[in-house]
């Protein structure tokens, strides 16, 4: 068996980070990768799928994008050949094993009854001080042998966003097995290659479930390929706003919403009082830019006239990462009728396809592509195989996972997750938590105790629950994603304050380069 002091389970974007930065600090990483490349999620989207984010938001602090994207959206090729050369320029490349899956994570050396008194996280506080290891078998993907390691610690970048998807819970008999046409989760069509995908969907009636970036993407997708003639559908149950591009009113969607003044403008976990009757003194600000974001939408698409206008505010979308970037002229082709949009809370499914709330007619159709979603938090728990661990890590439906900055939950030694709290820019949030690991790995700083931490996850999860509501269980960062940088740069002894002056401090968006050099003085 072997021992390994560090593992890395997964190579896209958040494992690469993993990797690169534990070697800057002098770690000896190994990275178990079940596919054969890199890049995670960007060798399986679908043709159309661009950046969400203008390149200069998504971006390895230190590895600039090639002069040869003149795009601001990159397309996903160009995204993944961008992730694969940062992967060749650092050198990542040898530390990894891939078509190797990790098929389970045991943890031996310390019972439950042991680790539930301790005060110190691991007992120690330490990384890799404890007795305890990390028993991690391993399926080659090819073979399907396996093969069993013993790690002093293991950070999970498996994703987020793949793997697990959701599927909707339907009435009884009214399940996809009644249906006579074909049924398949937005995972699955991404998958495919781009010739079977198109040949899926030609000349079919497609209809898709869901109305996010998945769903708007396809919908788009199936439009361009059928026209008019077999229009697709798209059922959605709740509405959220959606942007054409980043400016509302000529004002950039960063500088409304990713500033240390808009920030300001809500209140933050961990506050101090000054602080805290600001955001409230600046409520009324808070909601005329809710309304300013509201109103643009509004005049800009018919979202009225196709029964889209949400019930929630702007700013509870943005605080819940559910403001998705429309395909180009995604409107347009709702006008010309090539996508039809319905609402519906439910679905069920009969022999000729789909039926929805309020219809007594079934809506007929051949192809039905169910883009709801994922279940990271499933994908995590079963990644172990202590019943006890599995429970810890999911904490409760109605919660956000309960994680320390993001990273370590406070009752699973020796293990961090990397890449789930979604943000501004996903990139630059697996960086900043990658230095602030490694950093912690290392030994440059210490962790508090368990009960602080669970009090500083609890401060959190409450803080987040006022913007985001019902959908705190997508622990999104969005409103406040400066000031949760801000602990991490404090946690690492870095100054957090970044930009030159009070003016772009206050009114400039962050971005990832505001943190290049974070883990080097
Ligand atoms: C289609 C799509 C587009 C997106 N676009 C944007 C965007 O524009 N901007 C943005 O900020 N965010 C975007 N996101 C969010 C996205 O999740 C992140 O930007 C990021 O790339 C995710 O990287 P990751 O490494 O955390 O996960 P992934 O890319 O999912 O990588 C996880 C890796 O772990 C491996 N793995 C999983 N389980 C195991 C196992 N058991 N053993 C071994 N290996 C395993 C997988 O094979 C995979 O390679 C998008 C998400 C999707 C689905
Ligand atoms: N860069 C890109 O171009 C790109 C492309 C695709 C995805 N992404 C990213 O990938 C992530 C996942 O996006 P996603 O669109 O796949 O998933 P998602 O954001 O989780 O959206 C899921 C959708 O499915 C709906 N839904 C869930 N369960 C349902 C049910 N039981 N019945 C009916 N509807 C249901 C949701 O509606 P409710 O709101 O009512 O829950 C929502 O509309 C996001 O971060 C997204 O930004 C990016």
């Amino acid at each position: 068996m072997d021992r390994i002091s560090l593992a890395i389970i997964g190579a896209g974007t958040s494992g690469l980070l993993a990797c690169k930065y534990a070697l800057e600090n002098g770690l000896n990483p190994v990275v178990f990768e079940a596919e054969e490349v890199v890049g995670g999620l960007w060798n399986h989207t679908i043709e159309s799928t661009k950046l969400q984010n203008a390149k200069e938001a998504y971006l390895f602090a230190d590895f600039p994008w090639p002069s040869s994207v003149k795009e601001t959206f990159p397309s996903h090729n160009q995204v993944l050949e961008y992730v694969q050369s940062y992967a060749q320029h650092f050198g990542l490349f040898p530390y990894i094993k891939f078509n190797s899956k990790v098929i389970s994570l045991d943890y031996f050396g310390h019972s439950h009854e042991e680790m539930e008194a301790w005060d110190l996280w691991g007992g120690t506080g330490k990384p890799f001080e404890s007795k305890g290891k990390w028993q991690i078998m391993v399926q080659n993907t090819k073979t399907f042998s396996t093969e069993v390691h013993q790690v002093e610690f293991v950070i999970l970048c498996v994703g987020r966003f793949s793997g697990v998807p959701t599927i909707p819970e339907f009435p009884p008999n009214q399940g996809p097995e009644v249906f006579n046409g074909k049924v398949m989760h937005s995972m699955d069509y991404s998958a495919m290659d781009n010739d079977k995908a198109a040949e899926l969907i030609r000349r079919k009636r497609v209809t898709i479930v869901g109305s996010q970036k998945s769903a708007v993407d396809i919908a788009a997708e199936c439009a361009d390929a059928n026209g008019v003639e077999y229009p697709c559908t798209m059922i959605c149950r709740t509405a959220h706003w959606s942007l054409p591009s980043h400016n509302l009113w000529g004002v950039n969607f960063g500088l409304l919403y990713f500033t240390r003044f808009s920030e300001l403008l809500v209140h933050k976990s961990g506050e101090t009082f000054l602080l805290s009757i600001l955001a409230t003194l600046l409520s009324p600000l808070r909601w005329v830019i809710s309304k300013f974001a509201e109103s643009y939408l509004r005049w800009k698409l018919p979202l009225k006239k196709y029964g889209m206008v949400p019930k929630s505010s702007f700013l509870l979308d943005v605080s819940s990462c559910t403001v998705a970037i429309l395909p180009e002229n995604f409107y347009d082709k709702v006008e010309q009728g090539s996508i039809i949009l319905k609402r519906s809370e439910t679905i069920g499914f009969c022999r000729e396809g789909l039926i929805l709330n309020g219809q007594s007619q079934p809506l007929e159709t051949d192809v039905v592509i169910l883009a709801t979603g994922y279940r990271g938090d499933q994908k995590l728990k079963c990644m172990f195989s202590s019943p006890v661990f599995q429970k810890h890590i999911i904490g409760s439906q109605s919660s956000m996972l309960p994680l320390y900055r993001q990273i370590i939950h406070s009752r699973i030694p020796q293990l961090a997750v990397i890449g789930y709290a979604e943000g501004f820019s996903n990139l630059m949030n697996s960086e900043i938590r990658c230095q602030w690991l490694t950093h912690f790995l290392s030994g440059k700083f210490e962790l508090p105790s368990i009960r602080e931490m669970e009090k500083d996850v609890r401060m959190w999860e409450d803080n987040l629950k006022l913007y985001s509501g019902k959908y705190i269980g997508r622990s999104c960062i969005g409103s406040v994603n400066i000031w949760y940088n801000d602990q991490l740069c404090k946690d690492m002894g870095r100054k957090y304050k970044r930009k030159k002056g009070i003016f772009a401090e206050f009114f400039q968006p962050y971005g990832p380069m505001d943190y290049v050099g974070l883990a080097h003085y």
